[in-house]
């Protein structure tokens, strides 16, 4: 191996699949992965079994095929290269398992049940106290697993996943002190600030709320969300000075709307009185239908290609099982398990043998 592959930081950052991903996707995590893409060798998880700690109900799991697809083509419209980025199934990496069960010797309950995060995907599936999965309380122990079995060095990730990569260097570090070093301690890096507000103002753009632009919106789509923001509610007519700060048409102006002159020109208009909503919303949209512009080229190649999809995730997951194997091979030998195989194995042989004859 040359040694400035050794040298390259691993990434390793993902999300479950359950749903399209939209312009809060974008701004949150998808900018800086695929920029990172070109520095770092990037492996990028859909982490169905993430998705199963809340998610199992029967139509769950019948989306999860589409869901897993759809990912996939939105990582790919985003500008991820499949030769730069390994997509994997995180299901179809079977060591995943093996490796969350080491870990779970470490982890420990009273931290985990602290964690904000955790209390907060049980409060949106209506799990209360006691009912509390234990799947879904080892949520940050699997994502470790994930990213220790990488031996990813820098993860990317949001806010609410800040303290899982914390827990991640936890038990990378007691792992190693318990039986020698095998992990290295990934880096978190923040990639949200802050979250993109969606098209009603109303918090976060989410799926469920019904406030996303979606990277696969087509023109006509874009434009009638456009027309039906929310904006500054003072202002009945266009002559009313507006307030441009924390108005979404216009934090969607300064993200998107490349042309920073006439974002400048609307903001003055619009603080003086002097331009209504409508164009104000027309030439959001029209700089959101160019920013999309070439999302849709991407989207074009892939879309009905379901077996060009599966092919870029199955190839991402054979490499990353590769990957796994190796890190497996010395975890069980840090452990002393391999010893145990190859007792077993030897004698299991021999005995084989005589019994045979
Ligand atoms: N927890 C992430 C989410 O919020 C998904 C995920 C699973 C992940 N394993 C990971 C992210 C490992 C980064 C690294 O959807």
């Amino acid at each position: 191996m040359p040694p400035e592959k050794e040298m390259r930081k691993r990434i390793l950052t993902g999300d479950r699949p359950t749903g399209r991903l939209h312009l809060g996707h974008w701004v949150g995590s998808l900018a800086a992965r695929v920029k990172l893409q070109y520095e770092c060798e990037t492996i990028v998880i859909v982490a169905d079994l993430h998705m199963l700690t809340t998610k199992r109900a029967k139509q769950d799991i019948e989306q999860l095929p589409a869901n897993v697809r759809g990912l996939v083509l939105d990582y790919l419209a985003s500008g991820m290269d499949p030769e730069r980025s390994s997509i994997y199934l995180q299901s179809a990496v079977p060591q995943t398992h093996e490796l969350h069960t080491y870990l779970q010797n470490f982890a420990k309950v009273g931290r985990l049940l602290q964690l904000p995060s955790i209390k907060e995907m049980a409060r949106n599936a209506g799990i209360a106290g006691e009912s509390l999965p234990l799947g879904l309380l080892g949520y940050p122990v699997l994502q470790a697993a994930d990213i220790l079995l990488a031996r990813a060095t820098l993860t990317p990730v949001g806010k609410d996943n800040l303290a899982h990569v914390e827990i991640a260097r936890e038990l990378a570090r007691q792992f190693n002190s318990a039986y020698g070093p095998v992990f290295p301690e990934p880096e978190p890096l923040l990639t949200d600030t802050a979250a993109l507000v969606g098209t009603d103002n109303r918090g976060k753009m989410s799926k469920s709320a019904g406030n996303a632009i979606f990277l696969s919106d087509d023109e006509q789509t874009v434009e009638a969300k456009v027309r039906g923001m929310f904006t500054d509610p003072k202002r009945i007519h266009a002559n009313i000075p507006g307030n441009v700060e924390g108005n979404p048409v216009f934090v969607y102006h300064r993200l998107f709307n490349e042309n920073r002159s006439e974002v400048l020109d609307l903001e003055e208009r619009y603080r003086a009185g002097k331009v209504g909503d409508k164009e104000v919303k027309e030439k959001l949209a029209r700089a959101l239908n160019l920013f999309l512009g070439p999302f849709r080229e991407r989207l074009a190649i892939y879309e009905n290609k379901p077996r060009l999809l599966d092919q870029i995730l199955w190839s991402g997951t054979l490499k990353v099982r590769r990957i796994a194997a190796e890190t497996m091979r010395e975890v069980r030998a840090r452990m002393g398990l391999d010893r145990v195989w190859k007792m077993i194995r030897a004698g299991g042989m021999r005995a084989g043998e005589s019994v045979n004859r």
